[in-house]
This record gives C-alpha cells, structure tokens and sequence, in this order.
C-alpha cells in the first residue's frame, strides 16, 4: 500500500487554509485540518477529501494561544498515520490595533496566534518532522516588512514570524526545512474595507488584480515538494505590491 505523507495545517477549516488542505490532498497528502471555531466547516472539509480517498483527513481542535492545547494538537496530528512530513502555519488573527486604543489582550492574541503558536508549533513538531526529512512553511506577510497603518501589533508578530523563519531554518538543518511565504491581499479580511479602498489597494498592486488562495497553495507545494535545497526564504506571492 502506498504510504502517503502527511500535512498539518492550522487554521486550515476555511479561506485561504481550506486551499492549502484541497491542493496538498490533491497532490497525495493525508491531511490533518487544524481549527479553533469552525468545527463545522472542518468537517464538511474532511468529509469531503474523504470521499475523495477514504481516510485521508481529519480535524484537529486547538486554541494555538494555550500551550497544552499545541501540545496536544501535535500529539494528536501523530495518532491516524504516526507520520509527519509537513507544517503550514497558516491560522492568524489580524485587525487593527490603533496606538492608544490597544488592549493587552490583543496583543496577547495578535502576537499569540501569528508568531509564538509557529514557534512552539516547531518545538513540538521538530522531532517527527525530522524523522521524515520535513518543512515548516509560515505564511508570513508582505506587511511584515511594510508597515500597515494602525495594525503595528500584527505587523510586529508577522515580522517577528518572519525572523523565526530564518532562525529556524538554521536551527532545524539539516533534517527540516523552514520557509515562509508573504501574501499581498489574497482575500479581503472578515472586517472587508469600502470599495474605494479596494479600488485603491487594487491600483497599488502592478498585476492590478487581488491574487487566489490557490497561488499561496501553488508556493506551499513548490516549497514542500518541489524543492530539497531551499530554507529560510520568504517567497512574496503579491502581484508585485511589496516592490
Ligand atoms: N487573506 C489575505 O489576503 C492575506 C494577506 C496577507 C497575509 N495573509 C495570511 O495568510 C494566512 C491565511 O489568511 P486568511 O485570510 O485565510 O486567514 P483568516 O481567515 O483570517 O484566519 C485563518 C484561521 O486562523 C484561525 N485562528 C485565528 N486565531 C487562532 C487561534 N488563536 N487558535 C487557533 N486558530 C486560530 C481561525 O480558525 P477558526 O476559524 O477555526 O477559529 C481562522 O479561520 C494568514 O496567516 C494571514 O495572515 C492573508
């Protein structure tokens, strides 16, 4: 029997993270569907690349901001195939966080979910994905490095997202790999922005057009499958927009 390998993905029951789960599945991976509040789309998701290839998915419940719950989160991603070969720290919070208006709370939550979960994410995952001659893919962002307005808390977290990165990648070598990928706008957020301000970021980027969850999860798979002698890249998947 073929053995399949297997992706976790965080925040994976929706949006951009249901993308990265649909065209890893479709490559031939087992994947583990990461959520906190969308139960019921995680499982309509798992449902449905089960009846696709029986047994190849499951969702996995965790608060990323409670450390137990990361632990418990990786033990239970090993227990269906006793394999890991690939994690995408895709969850994340974002809204902003306006100087003199920002609780500690949010930035507890920002900071929480965007940088230190993918760290302890690693601390916990390393040794099996080392087993398995694994990656770590971090969906960072272009505003990591550019700064957007009122949201300096997530653009820190992203930042620092993005030096872990880096950091890690060296770390973990030779046996992980650890990449990152930054997004320009892909989706608009939950909280969208008026259509002007669409207008607007949509003439600021030179392709002038929003991109497609599917070109993040084209790069996850270049970086994961692809690829054995690239770590600690960001690869901007923008449209131009960080030039
Ligand atoms: N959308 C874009 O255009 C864009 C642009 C730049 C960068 N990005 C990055 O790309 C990734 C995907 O973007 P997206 O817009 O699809 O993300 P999203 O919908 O805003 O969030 C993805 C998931 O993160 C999970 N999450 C948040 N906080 C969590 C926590 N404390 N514990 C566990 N799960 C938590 C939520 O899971 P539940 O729903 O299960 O609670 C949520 O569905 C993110 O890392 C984002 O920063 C996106």
């Amino acid at each position: 029997m073929q053995e399949h390998k297997v992706a976790l993905v965080t925040g994976g029951a929706q949006r951009v993270g249901a993308t990265l789960c649909r065209h890893l599945h479709a490559a031939g991976y087992n994947v583990l569907i990461h959520y906190r509040q969308s139960a019921e789309a995680a499982s309509k998701l798992a449902k449905e690349l089960n009846t696709i290839r029986p047994g190849s998915a499951h969702g996995i419940p965790a608060d990323l901001l409670k450390i137990k719950d990361i632990d418990r989160l990786i033990k239970a991603a090993l227990q269906p195939w006793q394999r890991l070969d690939l994690v995408v720290n895709n969850a994340s919070s974002f809204y902003p966080t306006k100087v003199g208006e920002t609780k500690e709370d949010e930035w507890n939550d920002l900071i929480g979910s965007n940088m230190k979960a993918p760290f302890f994410i690693a601390q916990y995952a390393a040794k099996e994905l080392a087993k398995q001659q694994g990656c770590i893919i971090n969906i960072v962002d272009i505003h990591a490095e550019k700064p957007l307005q009122e949201h300096s808390v997530y653009c820190a977290a992203k930042a620092g997202l993005a030096m872990l990165t880096r950091s890690l990648a060296v770390e973990l070598a030779p046996n992980i790999r650890v990449n990152g990928i930054a997004p320009g706008a892909i989706l608009w957020p939950a909280n969208e922005p008026s259509e002007e301000n669409k207008q607007k970021i949509i003439s600021e980027i030179p392709l002038q057009r929003l991109g497609e969850p599917i070109d993040i999860a084209k790069t996850v798979l270049f970086l994961a499958r692809d690829t054995r002698y690239i770590t600690g890249q960001i690869i901007a998947v923008d449209g131009g927009r960080s030039l």
